[in-house]
């Protein structure tokens, strides 16, 4: 079932929740809306749900205005992030619960229940109390309730966000696998970019109640609209660098950051020119700030000398934060790379990886 925001805007006194805000999810999409706390997420998802009422703009579920239908109607489930389960009642009478109140036979809701149950991997704890329980199968229990109403879609507001960081990524993969096998549509909302990146079909980027870019977890990470999305997405976050445009001979360009001069490929210093832009903003994500040494310079952008000031290492990467000309900025780099804190050593810009941003907006060229 399709899902529409058409020009909706939130407004809370004088706090502006959410602006403009247009979106179309398609049947069966995986939808993710994903943004900093406080950026009118949770606003969406409850304007979606009929639980709050939009101050101007539409709402269309399966191509009909619902913006004036109460939640019952619409036919959506909504999973939050405290689960809200009932503490006296059973596993299986939470799971229950919402088919009784709709007069369903009793053998009826017994196999849909077990069936929710067994695919969730809760069956058996179905007679337990919630508080007999661990957070992960609160989860679950939470997820199954709204899965025997049979909605048409799920809303899911951070559902994974009092989950340990192991049980986190556990139920990631769980609710990739049962999207795939319920094929519903599912509205996700998420301030963690690697949830975002690893479930969603396609990711919705919001900041202070304004849509920034809807576009799949690549395309997002490869082509970020503007700053804000360059560098909200990607941990360790991109490093920005801002210098004037100059030209050199041959038709070339240099973002003539002091002391660290990036030369552009010749279809960027093009577009920057026709751009007409007098300074540019350059964004280089981690994974393209490599060892010199290791690195013909004919390959770099830049290569510039810089302090390691600390090196964490995660197993399998090393992420190195450098100081160069006393600007910060972090690398990333294969484990057991030949890096120590306070040493002095050359570093390369890999060539065709820069991003560019004009800087008074943030837009990114091209
Ligand atoms: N019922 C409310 N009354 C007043 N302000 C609210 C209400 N709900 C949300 N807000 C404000 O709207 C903005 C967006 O909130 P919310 O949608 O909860 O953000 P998110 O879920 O992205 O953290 C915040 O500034 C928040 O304080
Ligand atoms: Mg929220």
């Amino acid at each position: 079932m399709s899902v529409r925001f058409d020009h909706v805007s939130k407004r809370f006194g004088d706090v502006e929740a959410l602006v403009d805000f247009t979106l179309d999810v398609a049947d069966g999409e995986f939808m993710v809306l994903l943004g900093p706390s406080g950026c009118g997420k949770t606003t969406a998802l409850r304007i979606l749900a009929g639980l709050e009422e939009p101050t101007a703009g539409a709402v269309t579920i399966a191509g009909r205005d619902v913006t004036d239908l109460p939640p019952r109607q619409r036919d959506v489930a909504m999973v939050f992030q405290n689960y809200a389960l009932y503490p006296h009642m059973s596993v299986y009478d939470n799971i229950a619960f919402g088919l009784r109140m709709r007069r369903i036979p009793r053998r009826e809701i017994d196999r849909t229940v077990r069936e929710a149950a067994a695919t969730l991997a809760i069956a058996d704890v179905l007679a337990r109390k919630p508080g007999a329980l661990s957070g992960g199968q609160r989860q679950r229990v939470a997820l199954a309730r709204a899965m025997v109403r049979r909605p048409r879609a799920f809303l899911m507001d951070e559902p994974l966000s009092n989950l340990d960081a192991k049980l986190r990524a556990q139920t990631r993969v769980e609710l990739i696998r049962l999207h795939r096998q319920l094929q519903t549509t599912v509205v996700y909302v998420t301030h963690d970019q690697v949830e975002a990146m690893t479930m969603g079909h396609r990711i919705a980027v919001l900041e202070r109640g304004r849509l920034q870019q809807v576009g799949e977890p690549r395309e997002i990470y490869e082509r970020p609209a503007n700053l804000f999305v360059a560098e909200f997405i990607g941990s360790p976050s991109m490093s920005f660098f801002r210098g004037p445009l100059r030209q050199t001979d041959g038709g070339g360009a240099v973002v003539d950051v002091p002391h660290l001069p990036f030369a552009l490929d010749p279809a960027q210093a093009a577009a920057a020119r026709g751009a007409g832009w007098a300074e540019v903003v350059v964004g280089v994500r981690p994974e393209h700030i490599v060892l010199a040494e290791d690195f013909g310079e004919r390959y770099a952008a830049a290569t510039f000398e810089a302090d390691i000031d600390v090196v964490e290492s995660l197993g399998n990467e090393l992420h190195v934060s450098l100081i160069s000309q006393g600007r910060g900025m972090v690398a990333r780099l294969p484990a057991g790379a030949p890096v120590a804190a306070g040493e002095a050593r050359r570093f390369a810009v890999a060539r065709g990886h820069l991003l560019l941003f004009e800087p008074e907006h943030g837009t990114r060229l091209g």
